[in-house]
């Protein structure tokens, strides 16, 4: 019987509702598969905030590092946005990622065909869609150094070294050899020179992968292209601010922003956590969308804990959940059969997990 030391980070917001689902599913999964996950609890973001004094005691990251794999669910809302910098929700994820070299964040998008008509875009541009944004996550601009904000003017700094660029270039490549062999990078080399270089690490990185098609894109043009024809799209390649934004609008080709995982690795533990925010404006109220959670806790055990099988009924389940039908209310006019609460979908995704 393996063991399995979950840390778990539920965050603000709608976090401790659709961590809830998440965890509902893994210990209904975890029947099958003779393993066991021991949860522990640890503070970050506003909460951790009002609680400590601090969005990421000392004691998350000590109890994160000792951990298999970290399970977060969201942080953030307006109460702690005129907080300084430091104590705001978001800086304790930056720094968690920081803490852990979690350099590598995968996000996937993939169009669920039971939700063809969710999207803003026209089914035939999305359907078949099944792309991955890998973004760079502990350099550039969220990083950089020196950074100031003064009374009259402010700056920061983009800046990639050497080795930041080639890692996250050979995560990118490695990953397409397993998809579909094309990795198309994304800068703005016709401005910045720290665009450049990374077109030119990426160039040289690309030389011990022969069997992947590598393209290059300016973000502006990629940004058009995702809505264009996102299709043409296998494995996007990106800095960390470029990938926060097309992440973001990648995740609309799916439909929802509630359905989305990710995954945060490179260092000793990974982080897995949805791609949306903590939507402070519908906590509480049961019906947030687990699934992006619930599809995060799956990719925590592929990629963290080698328990493929488990993930995979995971994945078959959430597909099974759509094709017949169940909605949360921010898909609820898709091919409802039944609206359902938070707390109803990831009962049943875990009803058929356990089958
Ligand atoms: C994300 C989020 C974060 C980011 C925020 C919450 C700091 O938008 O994970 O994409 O900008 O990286
Ligand atoms: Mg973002």
């Amino acid at each position: 019987m393996s063991k399995y030391k979950i840390a778990i980070i539920k965050g603000d917001g709608i976090g401790p509702e659709i961590i809830d689902e998440a965890i509902k599913v893994l210990d209904a999964v975890s029947i099958g598969y003779e393993h066991e996950f021991i949860y522990e609890e640890y503070l970050m973001g506003g909460d951790a905030y009002d609680m400590t004094g601090d969005p990421l005691p000392q004691e998350t990251i000590d109890g994160c590092k000792a951990a298999d794999a970290i399970l977060f669910g969201a942080i953030g809302g307006e109460k702690w946005d005129s907080l300084p910098r430091d104590k705001r929700p978001e800086s304790g994820l930056l720094r968690l990622r920081a803490e852990l070299e979690l350099y590598a964040n995968f996000r996937p998008v993939k169009v669920y065909k039971q939700l063809l008509d969710a999207s803003t875009l026209k089914p035939e541009v999305i359907d078949g869609v099944d792309l991955l944004v890998m973004r760079e996550l502990t350099g550039g601009l969220y990083f950089g150094e020196p950074r100031e904000k003064g009374k009259d003017s402010a700056f920061n700094t983009m800046i990639y070294s050497k080795d930041e660029v080639v890692r996250i270039a050979k995560m990118a490549f490695e990953a397409a050899k397993k998809r579909d062999k094309k990795v198309c990078s994304v800068d703005k080399a016709n401005v910045l020179e720290v665009s450049q270089f990374w077109r030119d690490t990426v160039i040289e990185v690309a030389k011990d992968y022969p069997d992947v098609v590598l393209t290059h894109m300016y973000v502006d043009n990629a940004a058009m292209q995702l809505v264009r024809d996102p299709k043409q799209f296998d494995v996007i390649l990106t800095g960390n601010i470029f990938g926060d934004i097309l992440s973001d609008e990648a995740s609309m080709i799916s439909g929802s922003i509630g359905l989305l995982p990710s995954a945060s690795v490179g260092g000793k533990v990974g982080l897995f956590e949805p791609i949306h925010g903590s939507a402070p404006d519908i906590a509480g109220q049961g019906i947030a969308n687990p699934i992006a959670t619930i599809a995060s806790a799956s990719m925590m055990l592929r990629f963290a804990l080698g328990e493929n099988k488990a993930a995979d009924k995971i994945d078959a389940a959430i597909d099974r959940v759509l094709e017949e039908g169940y909605r949360t209310k921010d898909i609820s006019s898709f091919g409802a059969k039944e609206v359902c609460s938070t707390t109803e979908i990831g009962s049943i995704i875990a009803d058929y997990v356990s089958k």
